[in-house]
């Protein structure tokens, strides 16, 4: 089995570690050629190890069985131009919802499945640091069954991380797509860690908001969410109230956010079944005025 990552940022090496004794290519667009590398990750738990990786350009011309994209949602499209046709299937590791959509027709089987991933991780001076354990969920979405899911299940297992298969992945697609589009966008504006939206009262009234929307939203797709959607919340904003957003780290370093994958799809399948989600909207619109601003100055 021939598994290709790509994108080697946080999340890209560390899956790339969890499969570094397989038959990887590990893609990057910042590479030239293939070339082995060495690297070296933390883990808060179990201490520090090096590993070697295969990095190799996007010219490379392997086949894969499994392509994992690990890049931000709006780049995967430069990964999949050049490489239609050359992967079996793909697991999309994003935040967010829908880049599984964009993924598929340029797979031989037709087949791409979202895959969410709960690990905290950073690069830090070159650096893999992963900052919270979590778990690779994986399964089927909407009646399509994956066909390398058992084997790359036990591929990350064999390499130490923690994986829950499911029937359906999509609940878990959505719990994830809760917590982001209740934290991302309001650290993200106020430039807060995300503990503060559990201290201060007036964040959390508005956090409660964007809760029942994507809640509702939810309920209108069908989706029944794997546990109670404020429990949950509170408990992830707990766990991490110290970090800084992905969302929030985005807007600091001037790039552009995944808003449009989070709020922005909530939005839009709000739109399509006539209801108004007002907190989701002006959280659209303030983190779509900053990447505004940040293009301008730079
Ligand atoms: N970080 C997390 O803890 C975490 C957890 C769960 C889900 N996610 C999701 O996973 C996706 C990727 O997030 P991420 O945190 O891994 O993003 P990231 O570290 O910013 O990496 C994004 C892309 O930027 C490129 N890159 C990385 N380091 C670079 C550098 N020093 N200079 C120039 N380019 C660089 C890489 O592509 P090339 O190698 O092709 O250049 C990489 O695929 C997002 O959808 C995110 O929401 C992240």
């Amino acid at each position: 089995m021939i598994y290709c990552v790509f994108g080697l940022g946080n999340i890209g090496l560390l899956t790339s570690f969890f499969l570094r004794k397989e038959n990887l290519f590990a893609i990057s667009r910042r590479a030239s050629e293939c070339r082995e590398t060495r690297m070296r990750i933390y883990f808060l738990s179990s201490g520090e190890e090096s590993f070697s990786l295969n990095i190799c350009s996007l010219e490379t011309s392997v086949r894969c069985d499994v392509a994992i994209f690990s890049s931000k949602a709006y780049e995967v499209k430069d990964y999949i131009m050049g490489f239609k046709g050359r992967f079996d299937e793909a697991y999309c590791l994003q935040n967010g919802y829908g880049v599984w959509e964009e993924v598929k027709p340029y797979s031989t089987l037709n087949k791409a499945f979202p895959a969410p991933v709960t690990y905290g991780v950073k690069t830090r001076n070159g650096e893999i640091v992963v900052t919270g354990e979590g778990v690779y969920y994986l399964g089927g979405f909407r009646g399509e069954e994956p066909v390398h899911l058992d084997s790359l299940a036990k591929a990350l297992i064999n390499g130490g991380a923690r994986v829950q298969v499911v029937n359906d992945v999509e609940p878990y697609v959505w719990q994830k797509l809760l917590v982001n589009s209740v934290t991302n966008p309001l650290t993200a504006v106020l430039k807060v860690p995300n503990g503060y939206l559990l201290k201060n009262k007036y964040l959390w009234k508005i956090a409660e908001e964007v809760i029942r929307e994507v809640t509702d939203v939810a309920r209108r797709e069908g989706i029944t969410f794997p546990e109670d959607p404020v429990i949950f919340v509170k408990r992830v904003l707990e766990a991490t109230s110290s970090n800084y957003s992905s969302m929030l780290q985005d807007v600091m370093r001037g790039r552009k956010t995944e808003i449009e994958y989070i709020n922005g799809f909530i939005i839009r399948k709000a739109s399509e079944h006539g209801v108004n989600v007002p907190f989701n909207l002006i959280l659209y619109y303030l983190v779509k005025s900053l990447e505004n601003i940040i293009s301008e100055v730079a």
